[in-house]
């Protein structure tokens, strides 16, 4: 079992640091975040991820997972070290890689001979090598280890996962990061550095098509009475299309995709690559989330008297808290410029979103709705199927629902005296 130090306590950190010590390794994760050490070591998780926290909890129980706070506290006794930090999105698209640089800074000092440093985070291809001139030591070793884990699943990809992609310039490096795996059933897939980055970066970029792709299709359903759950169901059956990510939806977003997908585009123009299908799949993304926003103001005008909407679901998807580059929280920006007054409601979000201005946060779905003109749900949460959709319908000054995740079923939601827009139906 190996000594192992992994850098950030974030949804992959603390998903990685926890998976890892759950299959025997003994795992220090260390955050520069004070009160996140404080956070955990009192066995509080700062972000919601389903079994996380029993999980944490068993591993930091069996002393196999501890904290610290400083990333050379963790590194200087690991003979591994797995870099989980953020690598947001700089204004031109290209990744901010200065969490990263200040992580490794942090550890260069104190890295064991024959030592690896395993970067989980995404990074734009060519970082690996750049990290190993950085750490300028050939007694020190870097591997490209990319986290295809999904937020609301993590644990359940992370020890279930796909694959496992292991990128390295020495098979012998590959194989002992492989090793780390052994107990789970998963292909590995060894390949070069600039590889391993450009799998990650290429699986979101064609996630977010796939998803753009389904968007495009749905506006076609709309216009010409086709329904895009039938389309879906039909292409999704043929095993070279596949059902998954075919749900069509307000825009997509969260912490990944946007950056990600905007991220490649930048690597392929500063090869002198005009990655035009990539570059539209972003642009085609805007206008869907104006397209979405664009429906609450054919119910309510935006001259209109009465122009209150409630809105359910912040999170960019169900099953998690993050807030990210929210579709859900993209739209109501837009519904804000036209002076909407909104009131919403999200199981995990209890207060203000410094991203909106104006909306308020309610902390029941009911009173969301009181009085409001419209109703868009914006987050495909399970929760909601649960409400009384009579007493929603009969407490709001009108009637209309925009369902931009089609979670409800239009024919029984009009039964009940709504007027229904779902999303390419
Ligand atoms: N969230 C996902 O679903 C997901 C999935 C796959 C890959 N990734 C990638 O993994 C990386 C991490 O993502 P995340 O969502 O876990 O980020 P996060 O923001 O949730 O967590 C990052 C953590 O790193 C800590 N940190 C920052 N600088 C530090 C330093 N110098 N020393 C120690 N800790 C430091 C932060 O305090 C934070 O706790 C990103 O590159 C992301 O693109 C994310």
């Amino acid at each position: 079992m190996a000594k192992i130090a992994v850098i950030g306590a974030g949804y992959v950190g603390l998903t990685t640091g926890a998976c890892l010590a759950h299959l025997g390794h003994d795992v220090v994760i260390a955050d520069n975040n004070d009160d996140r050490v404080k956070s955990l070591e009192a066995g509080i998780i700062p972000f919601f991820e389903p079994g996380l926290d029993e999980l944490v909890g068993d591993v930091v129980k069996s002393k196999k997972l501890s904290f610290v706070l400083g990333a050379s506290n963790a590194s200087g006794n690991a003979e591994f070290h797995f870099l989980c930090l953020p690598t947001p999105a700089n204004t031109d698209g290209s990744s901010d890689l200065s969490y990263f640089e200040e992580g490794i800074n942090e550890i260069l000092t104190v890295l064991q001979p024959n030592s690896i440093v395993i970067n989980k985070s995404t990074v734009p291809l060519g970082t690996a090598n750049r990290l190993q001139e950085a750490i300028a030591r050939t007694d020190v070793h870097v591997v490209s280890n990319p986290e295809f884990l999904s937020e609301g699943n993590a644990i359940r990809d992370f020890l279930q996962p796909s694959r496992i992609v292991i990128g390295s310039n020495s098979r012998e490096h590959s194989e002992r990061v492989a090793k780390l795996y052994s107990k789970l059933n998963a292909p590995i897939l060894m390949s070069s550095w600039e590889s391993a980055e450009l799998i990650k970066h290429t699986a979101n970029a064609f996630l977010a098509m796939k998803l753009t792709f389904v968007n495009e299709i749905a506006t076609l359903c709309e216009m010409t009475g086709a329904n895009i759950k039938d389309v879906t169901d039909g292409i999704g059956y043929d095993p070279r299309i596949g059902s998954d990510y075919m749900n069509a939806g307000p825009g997509w977003g969260g912490s990944c995709f946007p950056k990600d997908s905007a991220s490649l585009a930048q690597v392929a123009r500063s090869f002198g690559f005009d990655f035009t299908l990539l570059e539209h799949t972003i642009d085609l993304n805007q206008k869907h989330l104006d397209r979405t926003a664009r429906k609450v103001q054919r119910v309510i005008p935006t001259d209109s008297p009465h122009k209150k909407v409630a809105a359910w679901g912040l999170t960019f998807k169900a099953g998690t808290d993050d807030l990210r580059y929210s579709p859900a929280v993209e739209v109501l920006k837009r519904l804000e410029e036209d002076d909407y007054e909104i009131l919403a409601f999200d199981p995990t979000v209890k207060e203000k979103l410094p991203q909106l201005t104006s909306t308020v946060i309610m902390d029941d779905p009911y009173g969301c709705v009181n009085g409001a003109d419209a109703l868009i749900v914006l987050t495909e949460w399970k929760s909601f199927k649960l409400l009384d959709m009579e007493t929603v319908a009969k407490s709001m000054r009108n009637a209309n629902l925009i369902d931009t995740r089609n979670v409800f079923n239009r024919v029984e939601m009009e039964k009940i005296g709504f007027t229904y827009i779902g999303m390419g139906l």
